[in-house]
């Protein structure tokens, strides 16, 4: 049952059916039916369908395709099915398929026979093609500006904080102090990768697909330049075969949404790990916190778990559409109608995961106390002990290196941080020492030490901050 010609059938008759039944004398059994039908889920691309037939139509008449007088009755059909749409009363019937034979069928109704020209070159996989494409490019669109808005929260919070002291970590072990303010504008680089991501999927996919009508191209003397032009794409698909066959744009859309998913989860775990009392490192307020049912101390934060977890649909979504997608020989083929639930579904995740964070990022305060003393505990400021041996008695840093194990093996034995080892204690491993050492060990210099571009060093932090308020300004 595939939708090879792209003449409609002479008469109408109330089904799905009567669109490409000529050749059929009995009705599809109701499991073809169930299995064949699409209306619940692609009505979503009502607004897109009805934008590329109006395109369409226009073209239709300005090449001589139809009659003025058609396009005319099309158009203020078209118009009317836009307004019962924006009213919540158009019908949408199981019947009729999926989103396009029920505009065809609405349209029939409302404007008899010329809505039969409607489909005139033209095929429902080339708008098919066309409606999940635009909806992707606005999906893109809409993902773009909440990442911005989501950086901005970010910039926002990391500003007050660009001196504020935490302890950086690899392995989830202390490793050498940093700033909240750094730490907050690593996510403010990753996200920008993903805005940049959906940018760049966004100006790849922009080619119109409508024109390569069901697979060949049109007989017709279509003017594929004026729709793309009117549909806001670059320019009409190249090649009608891969123009049908094509769901890379939805692919690559969702390539990005996954990634950004990941980056989502990280902060969110992060979120989690210091929301813990062990942790203590910052607090959220009720709006983005939940009780327990049993245990009257809990505020749980729900929120960023459910966020963490959300990647998961995200990746699975990506994974569904690949996994549809592979091995599809040329061109279309029904297996792609199950492009849009995964698309669909993917989006709606991520377009909450992102405001959803925004709005955790808003909220979290940070207990400077508890991250100051946690960024200098763990020997934190060993690596500026090593690094001061060699820059005041020009040691190889190997060697540095293994006299600062001895000293933070002294510290424990001594139950003490590195400012606690007595400078006789560190002499005994060095004797050059001197006891400007304990200087560069407290996590404060450490961190304004760190004065290299993209460095810790608040200056740094700052100056990247004031970089980004430029960009999403
Ligand atoms: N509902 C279909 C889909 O989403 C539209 C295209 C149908 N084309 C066809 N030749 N049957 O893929």
């Amino acid at each position: 049952m595939t939708d090879d010609s792209s003449d409609a059938p002479a008469k109408a008759a109330p089904s799905g059916q009567a669109m490409w039944g000529g050749r059929f004398s009995d009705k599809p059994a109701e499991l073809m039916q169930a299995i064949n039908v699409s209306i619940s889920f692609d009505r979503r691309l009502a607004a897109q369908d009805l934008e590329g037939s109006r395109a369409h139509a226009a073209m239709l008449q300005k090449t001589g395709v139809i009659t003025s007088e058609d396009a005319e009755a099309i158009q203020a059909g078209l118009k009317l099915i836009g307004e019962e749409m924006a009213a919540g009363i158009f019908p949408f019937r199981e019947e009729f398929e999926d989103i396009h034979m029920n505009v065809e069928a609405r349209l029939r109704e409302l404007i008899g026979p010329p809505a039969g020209r409607l489909h005139t070159a033209r095929s429902r996989n080339d708008q098919v093609a066309l409606d999940f494409r635009m909806w992707v490019r606005e999906a893109c669109d809409r993902t773009g500006a909440q990442i911005k808005a989501l950086q901005k929260a970010l910039v926002a919070k990391a500003e007050p904080h660009a001196a504020t002291l935490m302890p950086g970590f690899t392995h989830l072990q202390p490793a050498q102090p940093v700033t909240f303010g750094h730490h907050l504008m690593a996510y403010v680089e990753m996200f920008g990768r993903d805005a940049s991501r959906f940018a760049d999927a966004r100006s790849r996919m922009n080619e119109s697909p409508l024109g390569a009508a069901a697979l060949a191209g049109s007989p017709f003397p279509i003017d594929r330049d004026q729709t793309a032009k009117a549909l806001g794409f670059d320019r009409p698909a190249a090649n009608s075969l891969d123009t049908v066959a094509d769901r890379d744009f939805a692919l690559e859309a969702l390539g990005a949404a996954s990634i950004c998913a990941i980056h989502l989860s990280r902060l969110a775990e992060e979120i989690v790990i210091w929301m813990t009392p062990q942790f203590g490192f910052i607090a959220l307020t009720d709006a983005f916190t939940t009780g327990s049912s049993i245990m009257p101390q809990k505020k749980n934060p729900d929120a960023a778990e459910l966020v963490r977890a959300k990647s998961g649909r995200l990746l699975g979504s990506f994974v569904q559409l690949a996994v549809v997608m592979k091995g599809l020989p040329l061109t279309y083929s029904k297996d792609m109608q199950e492009d849009k639930v995964p698309t669909f579904e993917a989006f709606d995740a991520l377009e909450l995961s992102l405001s959803a964070m925004a709005g955790m990022v808003a909220d979290l305060e940070p207990n400077k106390e508890r991250m100051a003393v946690a960024a200098g505990s763990g020997f934190s400021t060993a690596t500026d002990l090593a690094d001061w041996l060699v820059r005041e008695l020009g040691l190889p840093f190997r060697e540095a290196h293994h006299i600062t194990g001895a000293a933070v093996k002294r510290a424990e034995q001594l139950g003490c941080g590195l400012t606690g080892v007595p400078l006789a204690d560190l002499q005994a491993l060095e004797p050059r020492i001197t006891d400007g050492v304990y200087q560069v060990l407290t996590p404060e210099a450490s961190v304004a030490s760190r004065t290299s571009y993209g460095g810790t060093a608040p200056d740094q932090v700052r100056s990247q901050i004031q970089r980004w308020k430029e960009i999403l300004a």
